[in-house]
């Protein structure tokens, strides 16, 4: 649905984005993911035929963004960063004004935009002016405008910018429905959310494609593959020394909170070692007052890839 060739674009000589190749899949959702300035919006811009790269080449549902726009475009419905509303219009005048202009049959207009309204849950608005809406409705309002010309592919920008916790629950829920008829790709540095959403992801940073992969790959490739907490009372023991003879463990580091010793584990990818663990306080006569496995999460992925910039 996406194919991008050696993409690069500079601004006044400077890179954004470098040398960049991927593609999307009919029916994935792909999670786009980079901290602030790594170029994800210069992408999504030139995807959706707003600026031409420098070099390279993209196309989409196989036509070129630049030498056949009008074609790629009827296949994407593209929702901007900061989604530009004509804040003195009614939710439905907007939606019929925007169909109008993107070509929808006259005769289909109010079919649309009814079905979009409904999608998008706009029903309960679509009389008020945009201005009066919350930002979550604006989103919405910006979602269902991407929708109105039945476009297979979506590009979102950061469609949760800016929403307090429950609207991006709700925005999050309309994006993963509409994933099961269209092919989305979804820029965003809200980690949890990709990966409840995404079939894979692509980490950029810097301009360039740092890995791409399904949530789960990203996660078991990473060195912090996950690690266990204990806190125990070891009494005369070390404690350390037990720990990292258990089979799977591979680094104990130690601290203290009165008498209770908090060991933090590493383990290897995929290991479970509470039950030994276990076995060895028993053993040991160790009273244990915590004993967890913590997960990574793609948020450790995105730590590791990308913390250079925290140097
Ligand atoms: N219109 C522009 N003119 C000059 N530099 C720009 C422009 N837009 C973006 N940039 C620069 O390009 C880089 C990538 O920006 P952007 O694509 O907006 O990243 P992201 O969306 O990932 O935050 C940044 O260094 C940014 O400062
Ligand atoms: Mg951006």
């Amino acid at each position: 649905m996406i194919k991008v060739e050696n993409l690069t674009k500079r601004y006044a000589g400077q890179p954004a984005i470098q040398d960049l190749n991927f593609e999307v899949g009919k029916g994935e959702i792909m999670g786009f993911l980079g901290p602030n300035g790594a170029g994800k919006t210069t992408t999504m811009r030139i995807l959706a035929s707003f600026m031409p790269p420098t070099s390279g080449r993209a196309t989409v549902a196989g036509f070129d963004v630049f030498a056949q726009s009008l074609q790629a475009r009827a296949h994407l419905g593209y929702m901007p960063e900061n989604v530009p509303l004509y804040s003195d219009m009614r939710v439905t005048e907007y939606l019929d004004y925007r169909a109008a202009l993107k070509g929808v049959p006259h005769r289909r207009v109010a079919e649309r935009v009814g079905d979009v309204k409904e999608l998008c849950g706009l029903k309960e608005v679509e009389n008020k002016l945009i201005a009066a809406l919350s930002k979550g409705y604006r989103q919405r309002v910006g979602l269902a405008d991407a929708l109105l010309h039945e476009p297979d592919l979506l590009i979102l920008d950061e469609p949760t910018i800016g929403l307090d916790p429950n609207q991006i629950r709700q925005v999050r829920d309309l994006i993963k429905n509409l994933g099961k008829q269209h092919t989305i790709l979804l820029s965003t540095h809200i980690l949890p959310e990709v990966e409840m959403t995404c079939s894979r992801v692509i980490i950029i940073h810097k301009g360039r494609i740092e890995a791409c992969d399904t949530p789960e790959n990203l996660l078991g490739k990473i060195r912090q593959a996950g690690g266990v907490l204990l806190e125990a009372k070891v009494g005369a023991d070390n404690g350390v020394e037990e720990l990292k003879k258990i089979s799977g463990v591979r680094d104990v580091i130690v601290d203290s909170d009165g008498d209770w010793k908090i060991f933090s584990l590493r383990v290897e990818s995929g290991a479970d070692v509470r039950e030994e663990i276990f076995r060895l306080a028993t053993t040991r006569q160790w009273r244990v007052r915590e004993l967890t496995q913590r997960r990574a999460t793609l948020e450790d992925v995105f730590v590791e890839i990308t913390h250079s910039d925290s140097i």
